[in-house]
């Protein structure tokens, strides 16, 4: 049998990583990568576990594996323990109650009536770059105050920001650039509703304190605010578009399952978490190990860092009978493709219904579709992980 290696940065891997995670999972569920220094936990309680003990598995050196220990500052709260973790959280919850979520639902269905009718009465389209990639980006901006003129200018810096070439762990002069352009404009959108607030998540952000340690309390910086808006944007945009690019694909290639979601759309909701389960859009999750660790037998050295294989958490077996089969109307309680404990995504109930409203306008429209195999491109990134171009063939 093959050496066991895996790799995330291993473009061939990266195409099909779900029998080197099965076989890790099944092998050598403590897995050490010697060459970029690190362990993986492959299992779906072993994830778990570790995502619940935050004071030993430790985000605060970063938790993508190739910028560890190179975090910006002011930190993302992704990138926080508590208790300034805590805190920052506690204040962004706001913006992402259910009640503001929710309120979203009727621009979430124009943007998908916005780019999906055109594409009505054509032979196909590329479902993320004509809509997938669109969606997001635009309903993020929606939330902070974007305008919608310049929301497309600002999803392809997103994009460029986090797209890596073969091989390239570091980000590159055109990622950099991409970046310092996107975060120059949020100054200056800051720096506007600073002088005129309006009713948006900026303006919230800007108007609200953050309690400290010793009781008093300090609005948000300038910096903390712009941190926090390029969280949400890299954390929000291109894990959405992975996830819609996933629903073609899998419901092009299971048409079975597609047809029971339009004669029965109630579904719809169930479908997208066996999606989430099925492709996780975001399957790795670095940490730190805070003090000297027994895993499966072995000491992990404080210091360490471990990856959290959420993708493969979803297909294992131990959780999931029959893993690796794609049904829509297999009932489950968890997963932890949206991650889980502190750092559980806070933008999941924001993420589920955007995937509901999009399938059920495309379903809608188009009730058939075929997936041009040798037209996929994937993206490649070490924290996402899925389609830039799905182009579908209409009948
Ligand atoms: C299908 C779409 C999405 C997936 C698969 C996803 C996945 C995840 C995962 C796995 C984590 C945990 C990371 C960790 O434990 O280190 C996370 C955290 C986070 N997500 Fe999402 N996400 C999605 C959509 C969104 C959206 C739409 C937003 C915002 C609008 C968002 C904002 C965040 C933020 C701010 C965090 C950090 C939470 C914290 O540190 O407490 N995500 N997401």
């Amino acid at each position: 049998m093959d050496e066991l290696y895996y790799d995330p940065y291993d473009y061939q891997i990266d195409a099909d990583p779900h029998p080197i995670w099965k076989r890790m999972r099944d092998e050598a569920p403590l897995y050490r990568n010697e060459k970029l220094d690190f362990y993986a936990l492959s299992r779906f309680r072993d994830v778990l576990d570790a995502s619940l003990d935050h004071e030993t598995f430790s985000s605060a050196r970063g938790t993508v594996l190739e910028l560890m220990g190179r975090i910006p500052k002011p930190p993302p709260m992704i990138f926080t323990d508590p208790p300034e973790h805590s805190r920052l959280r506690k204040l962004v919850s706001r913006s992402f109650s259910p009640r503001r979520v929710s309120a979203l639902e009727p621009r979430i269905r124009e943007l998908c009536r916005r780019y999906l009718d055109p594409q009505v009465g054509r032979d196909g389209f590329d479902y993320v770059a004509e809509f997938g990639a669109k969606l997001p980006v635009m309903v993020i901006s929606s939330l902070l105050g974007i305008p919608e003129g310049d929301q497309e200018q600002v999803r392809e810096w997103t994009d460029r920001m986090l797209h890596r070439e073969p091989g390239q762990r570091e980000p590159s002069p055109a990622s950099v650039e991409a970046g310092q352009s996107f975060y120059r404009y949020i100054g200056e959108l800051i720096a506007d509703r600073t002088r005129r607030p309006r009713d948006d998540m900026m303006s919230q952000l800007l108007a609200s304190e953050i309690t400290l340690e010793d009781g008093s309390r300090r609005k948000l910086e300038p910096g903390e605010i712009l941190t926090f808006v390029g969280l949400l944007s890299a954390a929000g945009n291109e894990t959405v578009a992975r996830l819609l690019g996933w629903a073609a694909i899998l419901l092009g290639r299971h048409s079975d399952q597609r047809e029971r979601l339009l004669r029965e759309p109630g579904l719809i909701p169930n479908a997208v978490e066996e999606l989430l389960r099925y492709e996780a859009p975001s399957p790795v999750q670095a940490r730190t190990v805070t003090h000297d660790v027994e895993i499966h037998g072995e000491v992990v050295p404080a210091g360490s860092t471990v990856l959290l294989l959420t993708g493969s958490a979803g297909r294992d077996e131990r959780e999931y009978p029959d893993a690796d089969r794609f049904d829509v109307s297999r009932r489950f309680e968890r997963h932890v493709s949206f991650g889980f404990g502190i750092h559980f995504c806070l933008g999941a109930s924001l993420a589920r219904l955007e995937g509901r409203v999009a399938l059920e306008e495309t379903l809608r429209r188009f009730p058939h579709w075929e997936v041009v195999e040798e037209g996929l491109e994937m993206i490649h990134t070490s924290t996402v992980r899925g389609y830039a171009r799905v182009p579908i063939r209409l009948p």
